[in-house]
């Protein structure tokens, strides 16, 4: 008999790839990495760079140059290959090409045999994720996208800056699309227990008048904030996404708002969006579905009626 060791492959190692690779590495979180690239020579590049760092850290983690046919036993696949959006363009424009990308890559992992779980980082992330699911055929619990799970991060960090508290003490659901038009169920957000909207109420001397719509925007436009700055983001994105393998690969049952299909959630059917979701070792296990005020209902069906108009544009 032999233990099965813990095995994740990467598809492009770009800035994303190479970041979540080296999130995972560093944090030691799987026991094998293939890095997959169309530029072997750039993901060998990445390899051996990943591989200086063995020596400094507490466990090894073994990293290898793969194509498509070793993924037929990865456990799971990061697809962060894709046409990042040049100035100007939201995620949506980029819609066309990634998807073109996209199945040049599930095509040949899908020959190769793999039975295991695909997380969608390419934008747009929602519309990716729900492609891959039709492409791969595989169960909707084993494609998962990235989806809100960075915004949310996002917004956490904006609240606790406002209250002073640490961004893992804040529970506050960035949900809907990975783009303009997410929305914020205000109404569940809580401090620890403490609903944000009576802390707002009884803190009207330290917090002043809170512009809660003022938040989203800001938490949208974040992405933004640093494209302008360093013309790309990956630590962010890339950390978000080894802890949803993290969550997958030790079976937590962690809650992370990751892109996943709706089939009667929020009252939306067959259209890929960020929701909270229960993630263990069988992939997306379980939406949860926290109780939104008819008004939070709306801004979520609308995000979820973008998604669904350009997803339209890809699925056949
Ligand atoms: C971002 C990219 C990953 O929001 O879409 O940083």
């Amino acid at each position: 008999m032999k233990i099965k060791t813990s095995k994740i492959a990467i598809v492009g190692c770009g800035l994303v790839g190479s970041s979540t690779a080296f999130s995972l590495v560093t944090q030691g979180i799987c026991d094998e990495i293939l890095m997959i690239d169309i530029n072997e020579e750039r993901a060998l590049g990445e390899v051996l760079d990943l591989r200086d760092t063995i020596k400094y850290l507490d466990r090894n983690v073994k990293v290898r140059v793969a194509g498509y046919k070793d993924c037929s036993d990865a456990d799971i696949i990061v697809i962060t290959a894709g046409a990042p959006p040049q100035k100007g363009q939201t995620r949506l424009d980029t819609l066309e090409v990634s998807a073109k990308i996209v199945k040049t890559i599930v095509d040949p992992i899908m020959a190769s045999g793999f039975d295991g779980i695909f997380i969608v980082v390419s934008n747009p992330v929602d519309i990716m994720a729900h492609y891959v699911y039709q492409l791969s055929g595989l169960p909707k619990n084993q494609v998962i996208g990235t989806g809100s799970a960075l915004d949310t991060s996002r917004l956490q960090n904006f609240i606790a800056e406002l209250v002073n508290v640490d961004p893992r003490s804040i529970y506050a659901y960035s949900m809907g699309e990975h783009g303009d038009s997410q929305m914020v169920p205000w109404s569940t957000v809580t401090v620890a227990g403490k609903p944000f909207q009576d802390i707002i109420h009884d803190n009207k001397d330290m917090l002043g008048d809170v512009d809660l719509d003022e938040i989203v925007k800001k938490t949208v436009r974040e992405g933004w904030e640093i494209y302008q700055r360093k013309g790309t983001t990956y630590y962010g994105i890339a950390t978000t996404c080894a802890g949803i393998i993290k969550a997958i690969l030790y079976d937590e049952n962690r809650i992370i708002p990751v892109s996943t299909l709706l089939e009667g959630e929020y009252g939306q059917n067959g259209v890929y969006a960020g929701v909270p979701t229960i993630l263990n070792r069988t992939g997306a296990a379980d939406i949860l579905e926290i109780h939104m005020t008819e008004e939070e209902l709306e801004r979520f069906r609308s995000s979820a009626e973008i998604i669904r108009e350009y997803t339209d544009k890809v699925l056949k």
